[in-house]
């Protein structure tokens, strides 16, 4: 045959192919569309000729009355792509010649391994809100796609439910949550990326031809990869370049995926020019048997659109989390301003020392104090311990109490450091259990930090978690946890089900995360919880459900924590973003910095202090105190407020600047970084952001200063376009200010 594509190309019409795909099918159920609107945003989807559901349009919002046109197959462009390959479809099954990323892949009993999903019925769930039925066009298998928009940001959550009405089970080897198609354009594609000790690189390069994948496989979100995607349109009129990504314009199309196991999303540009995003479970060693009349649900994949570039996608990003996914949504309260002495003492805790280290954090505004690791069992360091969670008798003779009301005495609630999932070799837990663990009889169980991985997807391991943190919380007056995993999985056996369950590990252990998380916030209904995994190794909007605030990276060295906290910004609020202050020079880079500048570059989150406490002048306690106070005075300003990513510290910049903006609009908070003055160059002109141009603004110092001639009251339009000019040089130094509107 000759090269089709040098062949005029002779669309196989649709019409041909109806008959044979789906002869149930009516003409009035083809004129199906489904419309969603929220916030500036309209998606829409609908049934084509053949039943298929089919994406038609996601981006800005639509006039109310507008007509979207009904779904209309695409054409088979050559004999190598059949229609149903090149259609864009919502939730594309693996069958009927796919060549494309499937949502779902499935294995029948007999073999057959053909899924072709048409549409059954539609039903309303609310105002924005409805469940699409979609069944094979032979088998009993049954998908009903979730869609459920945010009216305020225009965010709509998809996921799925799949369910085996089949007589025999069947194996699903691919469940996305849901698939994301955006019109043709040509995109940059930003992601984020790390390791320990260094995540939250952003990362944008060109979409170009063919897949890119991001993912875990790791049985955990990961420090390596962060399901989070933005796809912004390339705007050619960009004067920084044809991929550049626009701060503050342009249209751009993102999402986040609920879950805290394996995951994978990718991004596909196909031949057709076409962009689809498909996410959900990983794929890799996925194989979750499904007995009849079993259901499996996928995770939720959120996805949204800005027309106000990545600045506003991140914007309406944490104006979701803090309304509609944190425990204490829609109003969670800003945290408390903690103090931790990780890294002061590690595992070195006992009565008297924590003690004195109390005393001292409360004298300078600390609102919650937390014990770290190193406080139960026989826990002298990371070899032993994990798994018994009884308080070390030696450290604390009289139990947690004395210091607990110390604590209180002071003005302080109390959190305690646990790591649930684990367990040490060395341990009396693992030496009673020692087949509680992820492993392949017989095979070698790779520790890493000495510990091995609690098979929570076992009922007795997951009650046995549930059970001690419940008789912890029941015993002692505990405020908040800080809930630790520190490795991922290797050898993910699960030799107690029979052999082809056994990869219903990979769902079964996070859902039994997420039911202890969810009955033991029931239970005790005050406790706050912090997701930490060794720094930021399981942040997503799955945990974020159970956790109040996460720790983004084990990472606290102020200069690295600026393009760190910048990239965390783009997928997560800054409610959620805690940041302590620690000690100078910094263990990990070796950096020296003032007390000033290690206070600022955490004030851009949530503070807390980290440092040896007992090492610390005067001067420094001073410095602290007052800091501390400014920064309880706009706290709510800056972790709830419209963020605004003023100058970025990437690429080598040696400046750095963040605004936010409370919602009224009556208060904005300014930090500027200046890391390695060149040449001389002053500070780069600030022009502010999101104020109200006609109001009055007055300027308050927090720390540093401007040009002497800068005015101290000017309108919300001086301050965004003639700006101001801050007096600030030299290395490491840093400025922090607040305007507040006047009557
Ligand atoms: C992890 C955490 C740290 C600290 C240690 C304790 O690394 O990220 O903050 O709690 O564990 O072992």
């Amino acid at each position: 045959m000759k090269n089709p594509l040098k062949n005029p190309i002779v669309p196989i019409l649709f019409a041909s192919l109806l008959l044979t795909l789906s002869a149930a099918f009516t003409a009035a159920q083809t004129a199906r569309v489904f419309r969603l609107d929220g916030g500036n945003s309209t998606y829409a989807f609908g049934v084509n000729e053949r039943g298929e559901l089919q994406a038609l349009y996601w981006g800005g919002r639509l006039g109310a009355e507008d007509t979207i046109p009904p779904a209309h197959s695409f054409p088979q462009v050559a004999s190598f792509d059949s229609s149903y390959t090149t259609t864009p479809q919502e939730y594309a099954s693996w069958g009927a010649g796919l060549y494309t990323e499937p949502a779902l892949k499935i294995t029948f009993a007999d073999g057959n391994r053909d899924l072709v999903l048409h549409f059954v019925s539609a039903t309303a769930k609310g105002p924005q809100a409805m469940d699409l039925l979609l069944k094979d066009i032979s088998r009993e298998i049954y998908v009903t796609l979730h869609y459920s928009m945010d009216a305020n940001t225009g965010i709509l959550a998809r996921s799925a439910d799949i369910e085996n009405r089949e007589k025999q089970p069947v194996v699903i080897e691919q469940a996305a949550a849901a698939q994301w198609t955006l019109p043709p354009a040509r995109y940059t594609f930003s992601y984020l990326t790390g390791r320990w000790a260094g995540e939250w690189t952003l990362n944008q390069e060109p979409i170009l031809g063919g897949a890119r994948v991001i993912e875990s496989r790791r049985g955990t979100t990961g420090h390596q990869a962060n399901p989070w995607f933005a796809i912004s349109r390339d705007d050619s009129q960009s004067s920084v370049g044809p991929f550049a990504a626009g701060e503050e314009h342009g249209e751009v199309w993102f999402g986040a995926l609920a879950w805290s196991g394996s995951w994978r999303i990718t991004v596909e540009h196909t031949q057709l020019d076409a962009v689809r995003v498909t996410g959900g479970f990983n794929p890799f060693d996925f194989g979750y048997k499904l007995s009849p009349g079993e259901h499996l649900e996928t995770p939720v994949f959120y996805g949204g659109y800005s027309d106000h570039g990545l600045g506003g996608a991140s914007r309406l990003l944490h104006r979701f989390e803090t309304a509609r996914i944190l425990p204490h949504a829609p109003d969670p309260k800003p945290r408390p301003v903690i103090y931790n002495s990780w890294e002061a003492t590690e595992f070195n805790v006992n009565e008297a020392g924590q003690m004195a280290l109390a005393e001292k954090a409360a004298s300078i505004g600390v609102d919650r104090f937390v014990m770290d690791d190193g406080w139960f069992g026989q826990r002298k360091d990371d070899h032993a311990g994990l798994g018994d969670w009884y308080v070390n008798p030696q450290k604390f003779p009289h139990g947690l109490k004395p210091l607990i009301d110390k604590v209180h005495s002071l003005g302080m609630d109390f959190g305690l450091w646990v790591e649930p999932e684990m367990v040490n070799p060395d341990s009396d837990l693992y030496r009673k259990h020692p087949d509680w663990v992820l492993n392949f009889p017989g095979r070698p169980r790779s520790e890493s930090r000495n510990q091995l991985v609690l098979n929570l997807a076992r009922q007795d391991v997951r009650d046995y978690v549930e059970g001690f943190l419940d008789k912890l919380l029941t015993e002692n007056d505990i405020a908040f946890l800080k809930w630790d995993y520190n490795r991922n999985w290797a050898e993910p056996g699960w030799d107690q089900v029979p052999i082809d369950e056994q990869k219903r590990v990979y769902v079964q252990f996070i859902r039994n995360l997420y039911s202890i998380l969810a009955e033991l916030r029931a239970k005790h209904p005050k406790i706050e919880i912090e997701s930490c995994s060794g720094g930021g190794g399981r942040v997503d909007l799955g945990i974020l459900r159970y956790a109040d605030e996460v720790w983004p990276s084990d990472n606290t060295d102020p200069f690295d924590r600026l393009s760190m906290q910048d990239g965390f910004t783009y997928a997560y609020t800054p409610q959620i973003m805690m940041a302590w202050v620690t000690d100078s020079p910094h263990w990990l880079n070796h950096r020296s910095t003032s007390l000033t500048y290690r206070m600022l570059s955490s004030m851009q989150g949530s503070l807390g202090i980290g440092a040896n406490l007992n090492h610390w002048t005067q001067e420094d306690f001073a410095t602290a105190k007052r800091l501390i106070s400014a920064y309880h005075a706009v706290q709510r300003t800056i972790v709830r407020g419209d963020l605004y990513r003023l100058i970025s510290p990437l690429n080598g910049s040696e400046f750095s600047s963040t605004e936010t903006v409370s919602s009224d609009k009556s208060q904005a908070v300014v930090f500027a970084f200046a890391d390695a003055t060149q040449e001389g160059r002053g500070f780069p002109l600030l022009q502010l952001q999101g104020l109200d141009s006609n109001a009055e603004y007055k300027l308050g110092w927090i720390e540093g200063k401007a040009l002497s001639d800068t005015p101290e009251r000017a309108s919300g339009a001086w301050w965004m376009r003639h700006g101001l000019q801050l007096e600030l040089r030299g290395d490491y130094r840093a400025a922090a200010f607040r305007l507040d509107r006047q009557p």
